[in-house]
């Protein structure tokens, strides 16, 4: 079986569980003082205005299988207006007759906001490659030495992955935004990023797919010490506050309303979700996949009203209750930042 078909069975068979999304509680005020029909999530991002703050993020692309799983994935990001990644195309730009698998999403969704998706460790030409062979609105890099690391065949030279990203960066009309791919940004991470210009990026942390586990599978003998490794998507959006000329996107472990709610409250502008879409798409039909993301939506914005709040910058505002575990992460962060 192909590497990107092993990753989305292996991404089908993990369990949801337990994250630290359940380590915040919200504060609950008896007065939300608004009329729910006022609640209005649209954003505003890459200079443009989305009406949802949902993104479907990097998956897949290159076997039949993924053209289908694109094609619908394309399908509910159209009906939805939901910005949408494509999974990584450096397999298409070795082997061109693969780039359909890609090509579909933009078939099926012209008007919509793609973004190409490649690996850290690509050239300015490849990374203009796979933008020119979807059209894309913008480039998302993934940086991924731990899946890399556990991954049998995986790549092990990390020594030029900023240099050629601030290359891409200098090199492309589009907006570029730099993820991880479940393990999390620390405040470094986002401070090197910065410091080479990157003013998008996706955390991508800790708490939903397990890329280490899944590569961990693919290997005769495991690197165990990976399968807790990284921040949690909360972890990393605490390691990103306050940091000025960044957007922060959340990606990482988002399973419900209430994940999201809490990820824009710790600053994110918008909330990427994969394991949840490709869960969507796998278990139901177009239709249903529109019904059920649909009830998705309305409980996010009942939460929002009964939040108090009408618009989605506003959800920073509300009052967060942290466990002591995460508590001691902030304190601790607090200490590093000022020692
Ligand atoms: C991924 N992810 C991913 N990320 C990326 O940047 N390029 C890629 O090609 C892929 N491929 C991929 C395949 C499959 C089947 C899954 C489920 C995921 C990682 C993804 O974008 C995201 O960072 C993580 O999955 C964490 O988010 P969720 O799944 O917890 O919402």
């Amino acid at each position: 079986m192909n590497r990107k078909d092993d990753h989305i069975q292996l991404a089908l068979k993990q369990e949801e569980e337990a994250n630290d999304f359940d380590q915040i509680r919200i504060k609950h005020h008896a007065f939300p003082e608004l009329n729910l029909a006022s609640v209005n999530p649209e954003i505003h991002l890459f200079n443009q205005v989305f009406p949802l703050p949902f993104y479907i993020n990097a998956m897949t692309g290159g076997s039949d299988q993924a053209a289908m799983i694109n094609a619908r994935l394309a399908q509910l990001a159209k009906y939805f207006q939901l910005p949408m990644a494509t999974g990584s195309i450096s397999t298409a730009i070795k082997n061109p007759a693969l780039s359909k698998t890609f090509t579909v999403i933009k078939d099926i969704y012209p008007e919509g906001f793609i973004i190409a998706n490649l690996g850290a460790g690509q050239t300015i030409t490849q990374a203009k490659q796979a933008i020119e062979m979807i059209q894309a609105s913008a480039l998302q890099i993934h940086v991924n030495a731990v899946q890399e690391a556990v991954m049998p065949e995986g790549d092990r030279d990390f020594q030029h992955w900023l240099g050629m990203i601030k290359t891409i960066r200098e090199g492309i009309q589009q907006p570029l935004i730099v993820k991880e791919v479940g393990f999390g940004m620390s405040r470094k991470t986002l401070m090197q990023l910065q410091n080479i210009g990157v003013s998008y990026v996706d955390v991508a942390g800790r708490g939903g797919t397990n890329f280490a586990v899944i590569e961990n599978h693919r290997r005769n003998q495991p690197y165990d010490s990976f399968n807790r490794w990284g921040l949690s998507t909360v972890e990393s959006l605490l390691e990103g506050e306050g940091i000025s000329n960044m957007t922060v996107l959340a990606s990482g472990g988002i399973r419900q309303p209430l994940d999201a709610i809490k990820a824009l409250a710790l600053g994110a502008k918008a909330v990427g979700l994969s394991g949840y879409f490709l869960k969507l798409v796998n278990q139901f039909d177009h239709l249903g996949a529109i019904k059920q993301f649909q009830l998705f939506i309305d409980e996010f914005k009942t939460l929002m009203g009964i939040l108090g709040q009408t618009h989605i910058a506003d959800l920073t505002k509300i009052d967060l209750i942290f466990s002591p575990s995460l508590l001691a992460y902030k304190q601790q962060l607090y200490e590093n930042r000022h020692s």
